[in-house]
């Protein structure tokens, strides 16, 4: 049986620059045989995580439908932006709601983490923060993170490189 991975990029900007990352790194896994999921992000829209939400309504559907697609990979491919040095926080908002199911999802996945910016490291401080959580809970991360500086030159910029 092939490989089957769940790909994304963890952006709701229309003209996001990690989905066509994302695009272009599900191409190659393809191509090396790999069955690839390719999801958009919106498709696991779901509310802040808060307990009493949880036991009063349980999952939401975002959640559920994330749950479902990890579930059927072996493993997944992420692209995320850094939002301020770190992973943004609807992609944490995400990971919090799977850790609350059991079991946890995410356990025993591998994962490729991608990004890309137009800051100066290309998004890596951002996937080294978002190895964290994913590890915690079990999740395999490959050492080898692939980022990409997107650099235009912005003179006067207040206080961030972006
Ligand atoms: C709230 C916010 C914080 C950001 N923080 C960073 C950052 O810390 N480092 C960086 O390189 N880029 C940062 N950026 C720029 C993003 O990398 C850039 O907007 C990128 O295009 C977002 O990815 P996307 O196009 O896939 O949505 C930030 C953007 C936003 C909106």
């Amino acid at each position: 049986m092939n490989l089957r991975l769940l790909a994304f990029a963890a952006s709701l900007r229309q003209g996001s620059i990690n989905r066509r990352l994302i695009a272009a790194a599900a191409g190659i896994a393809r191509a090396g045989g790999a069955d690839v999921d390719l999801a958009e992000f919106r498709e696991f829209d779901m509310p802040f995580y808060v307990a009493y939400l949880q036991a009063a309504e349980g999952m939401p559907r975002g959640a559920v439908e994330f749950k479902r697609r990890v579930q059927t990979a072996d493993g997944l491919l992420i692209a995320s932006p850094e939002y301020n040095y770190s992973l943004p926080g609807t992609l944490k908002n995400a990971i919090d709601w799977l850790s609350r199911m059991r079991p946890v999802p995410l356990r025993g996945k591998s994962a490729l983490l991608l990004a890309t910016s137009n800051g100066p490291v290309g998004g890596i401080r951002g996937l080294w923060q978002l190895g964290i959580p994913l590890e915690g809970l079990g999740v395999f991360v490959h050492p080898a993170m692939f980022s990409l500086a997107i650099l235009r030159l912005r003179l006067g910029c207040a206080g961030v490189p972006w």
